[in-house]
């Protein structure tokens, strides 16, 4: 006769068996279910004397319940390994390998490294950082700036116009220097500040311009600031972020913003000086311009130009890390391909 611990063994034995769920739920109805060895002696138990009916039941129950457990802690294990199996079946490799394990780093791209090293000098020469907005009013991206409509310095940026207003009064800056205005609306002078930004214009992309570009504009508003305090300030930047051997000189120039203007040149990174075809051989390179802040600006803004007078810059970020990086054409900055992004 089989005993209840055999029964119980026999179900330990069976239930192990059991590799997946659905395997575990057939031995469970076969254990337990109507037509298990269990039902059959429950149904059995009608048949004895309430004493012994009584003590057999017990015993039935009792096995059942250890049967019970049995196939729970079994079920238990089968539904954990059954989820670790769905999540690493699940699992997307999102790292790209290319030719090496290491996978690599990205890095901030080389315009903005150099807008964020131009900032560096400049802050540590004691100016602050400030910020303006890439479309524009008319008013502050020409007018403000000594250029009444029909100026013909206009022409001197091609302009990008959006249709917002009435025609032709929203622009997208075509340099910096709308954000002297606003900086001179928000602060009393003495004001020494670097504007870097993202600046457009209605170019024909080549290798030394992008239609997309960018500009770090400078501004010093003070008691007594001279043409010298211009120059200083420009050299001291240029030995600063091009090295020891490159230097600065000012040619006369015109800009409606400011009067005298100064075209603003460094040593010729690719020949160190001596000529080449880079710099048509002069020896120098256009970086951008600069001046004493004009009168009618200051005018402009309500600011007494009795009291207070200033210099201004402007030149080209992309255009700096041209030289620096010697990079012969200038789309490649607005391209992408990772090949250079990574070189440098
Ligand atoms: N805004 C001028 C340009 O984009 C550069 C400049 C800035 C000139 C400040 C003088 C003073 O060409």
């Amino acid at each position: 006769m089989t005993t209840d611990a055999d029964l119980v063994t026999d179900a330990m034995s069976r239930v192990v068996e059991a590799s997946s769920l659905d395997e575990l739920n057939a031995i469970e109805t076969e254990l337990l279910g109507k037509r298990s060895a269990l039902a059959q002696s429950q149904k059995a138990l009608g048949a004895l004397e309430p004493d012994q009916r009584r003590e057999a039941g017990q015993h039935i129950q009792n096995v059942r319940k250890e049967i019970e457990a049995i196939v729970a802690a079994r079920r238990a294990l089968l539904e954990e390994t059954a989820q670790t199996e769905r999540l690493a079946a699940d699992r997307l490799d999102l790292t790209e390998v290319f030719g090496t394990t290491v996978p690599w780093r990205g890095h901030n791209h080389l315009v903005q490294r150099t807008r964020d090293e131009l900032e560096d000098v400049f802050v540590g020469m004691g100016f602050a950082v400030a910020e303006g907005p890439e479309v524009e009013t008319d008013w502050y991206n020409f007018e403000a700036l000594n250029m009444p409509h029909a100026h013909p310095a206009r022409g001197m940026w091609d302009t990008l116009y959006l249709r917002l207003g009435d025609p032709e009064t929203v622009v997208l800056r075509t340099h910096t220097s709308p954000v002297q205005i606003r900086l001179m609306q928000a602060q009393e002078p003495p004001i020494y500040a670097v504007m870097p930004g993202r600046c457009y214009r209605r170019d024909t992309p080549d290798a030394r311009h992008i239609p997309t570009f960018n500009q770090i504009e400078g501004l010093v508003i003070d008691r007594g600031i001279s043409f010298a305090d211009l120059a200083g300030t420009i050299e001291v930047f240029t030995t600063a972020y091009f090295g020891p051997d490159i230097h600065s000189r000012l040619r006369p120039s015109y800009f409606p913003f400011t009067e005298p203007s100064a075209e603003y040149e460094i040593t010729c990174t690719i020949c160190g000086g001596s000529g080449c075809r880079t710099c048509s051989h002069t020896g120098w390179i256009e970086l951008g311009g600069c001046g004493m802040v004009d009168p009618a600006v200051l005018a402009a803004v309500g600011l007494d130009d009795e009291t207070w007078s200033g210099f201004a810059f402007g030149f080209g970020i992309d255009r700096c890390a041209q030289m620096r990086h010697e990079i012969p054409d200038m789309r490649v900055l607005l391209e992408n391909d990772v090949r250079l992004l990574r070189q440098i």
